[in-house]
Formats: structure tokens, C-alpha cells, sequence
């Protein structure tokens, strides 16, 4: 019998200040049904949750979106959270930052910026990003961070349109004076899943990008972290998605939702409670959605009995949910899940010769999601 599991004080938040963007990327982590800006939660708000979440233990705010900067009191909230010495990190595009803001942002007392690449090229970068001339501007970006020597970290979501360019990327990174790069595989949930078809690479492919980036940490050793997701749909065992569920960290939507990973929503018959009604600590603590897969209790066969449970908790809740029907299933990622052999059959069918022709995320929500 396992015990009931105890509740860790979370580390992080993630808060999704606002779903709009400029770009359109067509493996966005936001639901397909995104929020619109009469929703979101105003400026008082957010200042309450952040003070909420310092007392609750999060050392850690990740100021998101959509665009954060899309956001007229990014600027506010930021120095909310620097005075409560909450370490802040802004995860941006960097379209839409001008130099006016990036200085008032600094002086605001802003740790970290995170800013995405597409890829190491522009018109490759721009046509996954959906928008003409991002690329450029990612350099003008990176130029006001070194000149104010503020940490700056770049990540890349790989694709089949950039696998090529896995190594390529990590030179950019450097180029752009990061002092880590994330080379993070698409994770096929929300808008990947939707374009799954489209963005999944082969596995020559993968097997190319993973040796590429791996020879480079001997090259930019001391110079350039390199932090390296290897691609799920080609593990064989998942990762411990969110670091265990309800145990780091949790977001918050625009609206107030308040979730244990950002594809949460996707899952059927959870009760996600809102900073509208209960504190942030009330909800980490009782609400149902968070204790539905704390812990391991929750847990079936083959994961229940085995040895791994507790280094990566049965994978990820919402892709065992997109690909089984059951969130409480193993994720099939697993060798051992019943389903491991559909999630082979994905990975390594053989993608159409011609461009990929992507959904792009935007606004306006679909119909009829399929
Ligand atoms: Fe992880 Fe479950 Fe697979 Fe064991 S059976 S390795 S706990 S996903
Ligand atoms: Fe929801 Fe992995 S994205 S648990």
C-alpha cells in the first residue's frame, strides 16, 4: 500500500501573463483554445499571485505567454517580483520587445531572459515562426543583452524542418552570447499534436541532431551549457514530466487557472481550481487537479510495481492521455506501456517529401479540433 504522498512547497510558477503573440509557432505549448485579452487577469491580480506565491516558497517566476511583452504592465509585475526577491526569467520572442522596454525591464530588476530561435537560419526561422523578420530581430535582442551583460538563455524546439540544424543552432547560441542553450525535442501535445504530421522528423534525422549537439559540448565546454532534451517518441523510457506532477512547480493561465503542467486542461473530469476563488497555496495544497496524480498511488500496471515509478512517475499525464484515452495510463513512450508499439510506428513512418504545411497557432480558436 503506498502512503499518501507529502506535499512539497513548489519552486516555480510559470505565468502565462497573456496568450497573445505575434508569432505563430506551429508546436506552441498553449491549449488550442487560447484565452483571449478581455480574460486576462489585470494588474492587481497578478501582483497578489505573486506575493502568494513568494509565501508559498516559489523562488522562481518565469514571466510567459504568448508574449509576455504583449502585456502593457510587464514592466510593473516585474519589479513586483523583484522587491518580494523572487528571481524572475522572461520567456520571449523578443518580437515586440523594443529597446525602450528591454531598459526599463533591466532596470526593473529582471534576472534572465529567455528568448527562442526557430532556426539558425532566416527564412527557415521565419517561415516556422509565421513571421517575417523575427530572426533579425532576435539579433538586435541578443545585441542590448550582452551590452548590458544581463544572462541570457536561447532555446530551440527541433523539428523535421531544423533537425539539420541542431549543431547550427547551438553555434548561433554562442554567437548571440548565450550562456546556455536548451535544445529541446517537440513535445506532441496542444499545437504539436495537431501538427505532428508535419513537424516529426525521422529517425535518421533525430539520430543526426542528437550526435551533432552531443560532439558540440566537448567544443563550447566553459562556454556555453547545453542543456539537451532527448526526443520522447524515440526514448525508450518517458520523462518525469514536470518533474512529477503537483511536486516543482505549476502555472497559471491568463485567466487565473491555475494548473499542474501547461496541457493539463486537455485532461477530461479535472477540477482546475482559479486564483479568482482560493490562494495560491490552497490550491497547490487541496485542490483536486493537483492531487490527482501526486505522488503514486494513482498509478496502474505496468508502472505501479515498477522499480522506475519514482524517477519518472509514469511519464507524462497528457500525452499517455492524447495517445491511450487514459491519463492514468503508462505514457507509451514506455517499452513496457501496452501501446509502445503505436508511438514506433508514429516515429518512424516515413514523412512526405514536400514542405511541411503547419496549423499555425493563432488567436482565433478552432472549430472542431481534431
Ligand atoms: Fe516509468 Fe511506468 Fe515505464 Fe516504469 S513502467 S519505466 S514507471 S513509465
Ligand atoms: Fe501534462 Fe506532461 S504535459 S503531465
Amino acid at each position: 500500500m503506498n502512503a499518501p504522498p507529502t506535499i512539497p512547497a513548489p519552486a516555480g510558477m510559470l505565468a502565462e501573463l497573456t496568450h497573445r503573440c505575434p508569432l505563430g509557432c506551429p508546436y506552441c505549448s498553449n491549449p488550442l483554445e487560447l484565452e483571449r485579452a478581455s480574460e486576462e487577469l489585470d494588474t492587481q491580480t497578478w501582483k497578489r499571485l505573486f506575493s502568494e506565491a513568494a509565501e508559498a516558497g516559489v523562488l522562481q517566476v518565469h514571466l510567459s505567454g504568448g508574449e509576455p511583452c504583449s502585456r502593457r504592465d510587464i514592466v510593473e509585475l516585474t519589479e513586483h517580483c523583484a522587491k518580494l526577491g523572487l528571481y524572475t526569467n522572461l520567456i520571449t520572442s523578443g518580437v515586440g520587445l523594443t529597446r525602450a522596454l528591454f531598459d526599463a525591464l533591466a532596470a526593473a530588476g529582471l534576472d534572465h531572459i529567455q528568448l527562442s530561435i526557430q532556426d539558425a537560419e532566416a527564412e527557415s526561422a521565419d517561415r516556422i515562426a509565421g513571421y517575417d523578420g523575427a530572426f533579425a530581430k532576435k539579433i538586435e535582442i541578443a545585441k542590448w543583452i550582452g551590452e548590458i551583460g544581463m544572462p541570457l538563455t536561447v532555446n530551440a524546439v527541433i523539428h523535421r524542418a531544423n533537425a539539420a540544424r541542431a549543431g547550427a543552432m547551438v553555434v548561433f547560441a554562442v554567437k548571440l552570447g548565450a550562456r546556455r542553450v536548451e535544445i529541446a525535442h517537440t513535445q506532441y501535445y496542444g499545437w504539436g499534436l495537431r501538427n505532428r504530421d508535419a513537424l516529426m522528423p525521422t529517425r535518421a534525422q533525430i539520430e543526426a541532431a542528437v550526435a551533432e549537439v552531443e560532439s558540440l559540448r566537448e567544443t563550447y565546454k566553459g562556454v556555453i551549457v547545453i542543456d539537451h532534451v532527448v526526443p520522447d517518441y524515440h526514448a525508450r523510457y518517458p520523462k518525469p514530466c514536470m518533474n512529477g506532477w503537483g511536486r516543482r512547480t505549476f502555472n497559471v493561465t491568463p485567466s487565473g487557472k491555475v494548473l499542474p503542467c501547461h496541457a493539463a486542461e486537455t485532461i477530461p473530469g479535472l477540477d482546475f481550481w482559479s486564483v479568482k476563488d482560493h490562494t495560491l497555496g490552497d490550491i497547490w495544497r487541496d485542490s483536486p487537479a493537483f492531487n490527482a496524480f501526486r505522488g503514486v498511488a494513482w498509478m496502474k500496471e505496468p508502472c505501479a510495481t515498477c522499480p522506475r515509478k519514482e524517477i519518472d512517475f509514469g511519464g507524462c499525464r497528457c500525452q499517455a492521455l492524447a495517445l491511450t484515452g487514459d491519463a492514468r495510463a503508462t505514457d507509451p513512450i514506455c517499452y513496457l506501456s501496452p501501446h509502445h508499439a503505436e508511438v514506433v510506428a508514429i516515429a518512424t513512418a516515413e514523412p512526405p517529401a514536400e514542405a511541411p504545411h503547419y496549423l499555425y497557432r493563432r488567436m482565433k480558436p478552432l472549430k472542431a479540433p481534431v
